[in-house]
């Protein structure tokens, strides 16, 4: 009687178990996260920062746009552009950027995605946490950097106007061959 009780018992768990799997929290297109956001910048021709956000727009089904500079910056070459670059940032000379088309505060998780520029965002991303109330929303802030991210994440949080600053994540692709599965694990950790 005792040996089928507790038969009984373990058959009870291992079918809740199956249960809970399979409607429990996954990442798919199905979220947790609600109605997502992705906004991002990218300059290389890798396009790492937009590869980054397919990979989180996969996982959340999110809508994704592209921040882009009102006036196309000058077309140099990589060491041209960031001599260039230097002297706009010490003049905090930051670019206009294209409208939007969507109010980040309607969304329910925001994401951003930026390449590391001089160890902090990229001037479009600065425009954008200039011009942006985020009405409450959680914001969370993914990077690429090709050698040194220094202190992005930090910059990049106090930047945000009126967000809820979830943890956020920051790559140096010179030494990175797992961009897919870290992010897939740190997205996870959102929920
Ligand atoms: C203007 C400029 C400044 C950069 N500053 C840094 C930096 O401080 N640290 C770093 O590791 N990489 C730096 N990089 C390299 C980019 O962050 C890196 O290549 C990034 O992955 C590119 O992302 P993207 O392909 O989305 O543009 C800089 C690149 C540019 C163009």
């Amino acid at each position: 009687m005792r040996k089928k009780l507790v038969i009984g018992v373990a058959l009870v768990c291992v079918f809740l178990l199956a249960i809970c799997q399979s409607t429990g929290r996954q990442v798919g297109p199905q979220n947790d996260l609600g109605r997502v956001l992705i906004l991002y910048y990218t300059w290389s021709e890798h396009g790492n920062t937009e590869n980054a956000a397919r990979i989180i727009q996969g996982l959340t089904n999110a809508q994704m746009v592209k921040v882009e500079p009102a006036t196309p910056f000058p077309e140099l070459n990589t060491n041209e552009f960031i001599a260039w670059g230097r002297g706009q940032r010490e003049n905090r000379s930051w670019p206009e950027i294209k409208d939007l088309g969507v109010d980040p505060a309607s969304y329910d998780f925001i994401f951003i995605g930026t390449p590391v520029w001089y160890g902090d965002v990229s001037f479009p991303i600065e425009t954008l946490l200039l011009n942006t109330d985020f009405g409450g929303r959680p914001v969370a802030c993914f990077a690429m950097a090709n050698s040194n991210e220094r202190d992005v994440l930090s910059l990049f949080n106090s930047k945000v106007r009126n967000g809820q600053v979830r943890e956020g994540i920051a790559f140096r692709m010179q030494d990175e061959t797992e961009v897919e599965s870290k992010i897939t694990q740190w997205v996870r950790g959102l929920y």
